[in-house]
């Protein structure tokens, strides 16, 4: 063949669309279009705003020149951006490679890995830590490892969609208590006959800022011989005086038995998960947890920025200082000038607004003012309980704390939701 001929053939091959034309092709396309067409209707479609900059607190968009600043990322230490956190990362890539192109128990166990998940035990003060590639995977991978249909799992009716998928997997006796409610739960663990019973609750609850009552669920714990989970997610690193989440804040620092929590917030914001707890769970995850079985390691530089993280949280609790006094600041700001903030203490501020369109048009009207904040509705929220979920970074200056306040009440004033 000519180089001339492989030039069309490659290009006609560029050009040409490869999806099915068949019957069941069609029919399939349609099906999922009405689905779509009943998601858009309903007003829940979600649309993804294209961020051309890294993440950070001054961020561009893709479709505007202007800055932004960005007040919705789980970016609660300022990480993500942080040029150390970068360097590091950078040098990994250099010295241990892009991939490992294996899973854990096949070659893809590096010296870092360990290093790291010897950090995470540490940082915690626990025994082990096994990492996966998302606490989405460490929560699908957990329970159905550890639970047989002789125990049993009780859980908070709120806790996060991928804990509720790791207890559909699990054969445990399963049962739901209403959301933060220690009675109900109370009353189940009484009445349950079990070889082993489970808690498992969010820490904190991301939608409405909220935390499990974690003193008061180890005391039932211990009255009934349970063990307590907890799903740290939006509390590692930054939650309690020292970052060590929500036992820390309940001052009760090593009650809990196991903690699931990501690399993919607060600690530096790439990638990755984590189980920390007894040895004996984590030996056994490595055998039996099919999400670290049948899935590839996290690559060099996410493991790296993970292991920078934790060393810069072990040597300082400056940063977790600073997004309680930022989260102080706009909480009672923002409370002042007569809006409602759900939630208590933590960097994630609900500003409750109840209507649907509101809640978008809101949002909409802080973009115009160069503010990025998302509005949360049905079905991510209950129905009337519609929301801007704001959420405060160490790396927010005074000024731009500051500035978001001044738009949300501008705005607010606008809309006739504050006088
Ligand atoms: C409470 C909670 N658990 C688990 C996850 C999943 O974490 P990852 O992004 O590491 O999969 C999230 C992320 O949204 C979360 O908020």
């Amino acid at each position: 063949m000519s180089l001339f001929t492989k030039i069309i053939v490659r290009d006609s091959l560029v050009k040409r669309s490869f999806a099915s034309q068949t019957a069941a092709a069609t029919q399939l396309r349609n099906i999922l279009q009405e689905q779509i067409d009943g998601i858009k209707k309903a007003g829940t479609f979600k649309s993804e705003r294209v961020i051309t900059s890294s993440q950070k607190t001054q961020i561009n968009v893709s479709g505007s020149d202007r800055n932004i600043l960005n007040f919705c990322a789980n970016n609660y230490l300022g990480l993500a951006s942080n040029p150390d956190v970068i360097d590091f990362s950078k040098k990994a890539l250099d010295r241990h490679g892009a991939g490992l192109s294996s899973v854990r128990f096949i070659c893809g166990t590096q010296d870092i890995h360990k290093e790291l998940e010897s950090k995470i035990s540490k940082f915690h003060g626990r025994e082990d830590t096994i990492l996966y590639a998302s606490c989405f995977d460490a929560n699908a991978g957990l329970f159905e490892a550890m639970l047989t249909p002789e125990d049993a799992v009780f859980s908070d009716e709120l806790n996060h969609a991928s804990i509720i998928d790791g207890i559909r997997l699990c054969k445990a006796k399963k049962f739901r208590y209403k959301h933060r409610n220690l009675e109900d739960l109370e009353e189940m663990l009484k009445t349950s006959e079990a070889r082993m019973k489970l808690i498992v609750t969010d820490g904190v609850f991301s939608m409405d800022g909220n935390i499990a009552p974690l003193d008061k669920i180890c005391d039932l714990a211990d009255k009934y011989n349970a063990l307590v989970f907890i799903d740290e997610c939006h509390a590692t690193g930054f939650f309690g005086k020292t970052g060590r989440g929500t036992e820390e804040f309940y001052n009760i620092l090593g009650r809990v038995d196991i903690i699931n929590s990501t690399l993919g917030k607060a600690l530096g914001g790439a990638s990755g998960g984590y189980t920390t707890g007894p040895k004996e769970l984590i030996d056994l995850l490595r055998q039996k947890s099919r999400p670290y079985l049948f899935s590839n390691s996290l690559p060099p530089p996410v493991v790296a920025t993970g292991i920078k993280v934790m060393d810069m949280l072990m040597d300082s609790d400056q940063l977790s200082q600073k997004v309680s006094t930022n989260t102080k600041r706009f909480r009672e700001a923002m409370t002042k000038a007569g809006f409602t903030i759900s939630g208590q203490d933590h960097p994630i501020c609900p500003v409750m607004l109840g209507d649907a369109r509101l809640a978008s048009m809101f949002a909409d009207e802080m973009l115009k003012r160069g503010i990025y904040v998302i509005g949360f509705s049905f079905p991510v929220v209950p129905h009337g309980k519609a929301r801007i979920r704001v959420q405060i970074s160490a790396a927010h200056t005074t000024e731009q704390i500051d500035e978001c306040i001044a738009a949300f009440i501008e705005v607010g004033k606008e809309l006739k939701v504050i006088s």
